[in-house]
């Protein structure tokens, strides 16, 4: 028999990629090796992602065109399917699909085969927000926080194998450890108060010998004041900071479920520079969700203008089955105008255009 080939598609965000990083190496374990194509190999790993219908048909898309394929090639390929698709009711409208895994079951023991530049370290997986928009906690479930030893014999490992540069992941990563035993844990900031073990942990990390520590994703909400101390006494955490807004106006904030208002958000990166020498933001927006009319997406401008982030990733609103914002509010703004918001935050923010006069 020959060589077994397998080709791993990932879409979606790190979490994907911490993931297929752990399937590839089941695999290699296996005695599998990598497809350079995937119209050559036997077996084909597809991690989806449905945050937003454009990654969902993304999805899709890949999907027709194998099982198009195997039906004029006449190619055996077998496909597994992985990731946030896996567990909701779109996962009915797939067919040629050969066998499910869980993101659960991708065992976080496996030593994950890494790709060039910073290793990925999952601390924690699914979460216990309940932001309206949001599909991900049904996908991924409760927020599981994983063992500091078992992180920091990962962090180890990579360290050992020549990274210089650690990424932490989670869809929160400040609320990390809430749900351990955590006698020893330091009370967060904010209005949710959850206790969290993310400050240790991170202190633990930037102790070792390690160029550059970045986390993502944190929350506004779960930012506390001993999480900024932390950063502001290691030189190697990284100072720009990813802090999602997702809205600068305080209604649309309000049907988000984000738990802060736009003032809040604003003060919180104030007290963040005022501590931590040199630090910047980088942010996640959504634009036009349910019922933002112009003034509220002024705001949202008012508040980019206000903080001046290094970089924003742009999300036009995309509603979502299951999903709180779906049920409740009708998708009213037209996809013009999302694109059009969408290009003078993008103006604006990414591409540093000042151009006030077009959103004024
Ligand atoms: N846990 C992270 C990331 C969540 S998903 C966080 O809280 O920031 C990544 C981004 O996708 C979100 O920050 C949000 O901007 C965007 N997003 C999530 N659901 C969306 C939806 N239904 N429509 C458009 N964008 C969405
Ligand atoms: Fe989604 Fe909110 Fe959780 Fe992020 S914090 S994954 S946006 S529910
Ligand atoms: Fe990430 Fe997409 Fe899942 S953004 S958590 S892969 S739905």
């Amino acid at each position: 028999m020959g060589v077994k080939s397998i080709f791993i598609k990932t879409f979606g965000c790190v979490q994907n990629v911490a993931d297929s990083e752990r399937i590839k190496a089941y695999y290699w374990n296996g005695g599998w090796t990598e497809a350079e194509d995937w119209r050559c190999c036997q077996l084909i790993v597809i991690n989806t992602c449905v945050v937003r219908e454009s990654a969902e048909n993304r999805v899709y898309g890949f999907i027709n065109e194998i099982n198009k394929y195997k039906k004029t090639s006449g190619k055996e390929i077998k496909v597994v399917l992985t990731g946030c698709l896996v567990n909701t009711k779109s996962r009915q409208r797939i067919t040629g699909v050969d066998q499910v895994i869980q993101t659960d079951k991708i065992s976080l023991k496996l030593k994950p085969l890494r790709g060039a530049g910073a290793a990925l370290v999952p601390i924690s997986n699914g979460c216990n927000n309940h932001c309206s928009y949001c599909i991900v906690p049904k996908a991924r479930g409760q927020e599981r926080s994983r063992k500091m030893e078992e992180i920091m014999e990962e962090v180890c490992e990579a360290i050992r194998n020549g990274f210089k540069e650690i990424v932490l992941i989670g869809q929160n990563v400040n609320s990390y450890g809430a749900d351990l035993d955590n006698s020893e844990s330091l009370v967060s900031m904010g209005k949710k108060r959850v206790k969290s073990m993310f400050p240790k942990l991170l202190e633990k990390v930037a102790k070792l010998p390690i160029e550059k520590i970045s986390f993502v994703s944190s929350n506004p909400w779960d930012f506390s004041d001993e999480l900024i101390e932390v950063i502001s006494r290691y030189k190697n955490i990284n100072r720009l900071i990813h802090l999602p807004l997702q809205s600068g106006d305080d209604d649309i904030l309000k049907r988000m479920n984000r738990g802060y208002t736009a003032k809040e958000y604003v003060e919180l990166t104030r007290r963040i520079t005022k501590k931590i020498d040199g630090a910047k933001f980088s942010t996640d927006i959504i634009v036009g969700f349910p019922g933002e009319d112009e003034e509220a997406f002024l705001n949202t401008a008012k508040v980019c203008e206000q903080v001046g982030f290094e970089v924003a990733y742009l999300n036009k609103y995309s509603p979502r089955r299951g999903t709180v914002s779906a049920k409740l509010y009708r998708d009213d703004v037209p996809q013009a105008e999302k694109r059009r918001r969408w290009r003078i935050l993008d103006n604006l923010i990414n591409k540093k255009v000042t151009g006030k006069s077009e959103h004024r």
